[in-house]
């Protein structure tokens, strides 16, 4: 059990006056490529990163739910048959959500006290939200003595997806919980969201003397404000325009594309899905044969596909980009949901230095926030501690 495991255990039986039945932690995330493709049925390519949530679960003998974080100074307290959409809200709401979501698939869940540790940086698109819920999620399945099993997990990434859509209001498309689920050390996770299948790639940078760095640009960053839901929605309505479920099963992109062509909004996303596609399926082809070049310039296409035609960028993740390649990055983009968050870059290890200090540079000169600016190993995804 590390040190952090501990004070997690110890400050639950301080605030709750008994030891938690479980515990589990959960991690964040960065997605290498194919942005914005999950919810249209396509394949993505994320990675568990070593920043995670921790959770401590103990049940109660009556209805009582009492949520805490390390992070926050009130205590959350509601009643486990009424929880629901509208009855929590902010950060609370992704974790009542989950045991929302569990009782609703038929668990028999009793009260709970609940206690939260996020270090996964809030409103980064590093999925903050997904570690806890992914986090609290497991650690109750441990403390309601069920197994953990492949099976078990993936009924857990439903109950996880359910809770963000539901409770907390954001719509989203399911490769975060997926990746903070299933992740693997030294491995990506392609992800295909039409089949569920998922196919471990392996992502170790690190042999080939580089390194992927995550620039967190500070600029706000809020799933559940319109902005993704507004693309989700563009999205949907292109396909049902276009006679398919999802655009991930258009067959001949240009002909749609020249379909849509008196609607330049729902052409241009759909052309970012189109071609983050075939992005998507070329880097797995550059993984596999090692060619880390082939692969940065998918990573900066993807960008500018995603700031020109899906328009989800922000100037501070622009400016981060612009900066690390600047610096000899092989590739860089904004990773996750977008509206501010996170940039990656895959740089030489040689030039991480300068394009930290490119990048800050960059936004002293504008009067912005400095970024933050960590590494990322692909990291295992969601476990049971103790
Ligand atoms: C957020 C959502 C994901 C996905 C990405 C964009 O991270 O939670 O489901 O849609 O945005 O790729």
């Amino acid at each position: 059990m590390s040190h952090r495991d501990h004070r997690l255990r110890d400050d639950f039986t301080a605030q709750f006056g008994a030891v938690p039945d479980a515990e589990a932690l959960a991690p964040g995330r960065v997605n290498l490529i194919g942005e914005h493709v999950d919810y249209n049925g396509g394949r993505c390519l994320p990675m568990a990163i070593s920043q995670s949530t921790y959770a401590a679960v103990r049940l109660r003998s009556d209805t009582t739910v009492t949520i805490r974080s390390r992070q926050q100074a009130d205590a959350w307290t509601g009643d486990v048959t009424r929880l629901g959409p509208g009855d929590a809200t902010g950060w609370v709401a992704y974790a009542a959500g989950v045991v929302w979501a569990m009782r609703e698939r038929g668990l028999d869940v009793p009260g709970l006290d609940v206690l939260v540790d996020g270090q996964v940086p809030l409103g980064a698109g590093l999925s903050s939200s997904a570690a806890l819920e992914c986090s609290v999620a497991l650690a109750l399945n441990a403390a309601l003595g069920r197994p953990d099993s492949p099976d078990v997990r993936r009924a857990l990434i439903e109950d996880c997806i359910r809770a963000e859509r539901d409770v907390a209001g954001a719509p989203t498309g399911g490769m975060d919980q997926t990746v903070s689920m299933l992740g693997r050390a030294g491995h990506a996770l392609l992800l295909d969201c039409a089949t569920g299948r998922t196919t471990d790639v392996p992502w170790q940078p690190e042999a080939a003397g580089l390194a992927l760095l995550v620039i967190d640009t500070r600029a706000a960053h809020a799933l559940a404000d319109g902005g993704y839901a507004d693309r989700r929605a563009t999205c949907e309505s292109a396909a049902a325009l276009l006679g398919v479920s999802f655009l991930a099963e258009v067959t001949d992109p240009e002909a749609a594309l020249t379909r849509l062509a008196g609607d330049p909004v729902r052409q241009r996303r759909a052309r970012h899905v189109f071609t983050e596609l075939q992005r998507v399926d070329a880097a797995v082809t550059d993984l596999a044969a090692a060619d880390f070049s082939a692969f940065g310039r998918l990573l900066t296409a993807s960008h500018a596909s995603l700031r020109d035609d899906f328009e989800v960028s922000c100037a501070e993740l622009d400016v981060t980009v612009e900066a690390c390649l600047a610096a000899g990055a092989l590739g860089a983009r904004m990773t996750g949901g977008g509206f501010g968050g996170s940039a990656i870059a895959l740089l030489r290890e040689a030039d991480v230095d300068d394009a930290v200090a490119a990048c800050t540079e960059a936004f002293d000169i504008r009067g912005w926030r400095a970024p933050r600016c960590l590494p990322a190993i692909a990291a295992g995804g969601a476990r049971v501690l103790g």
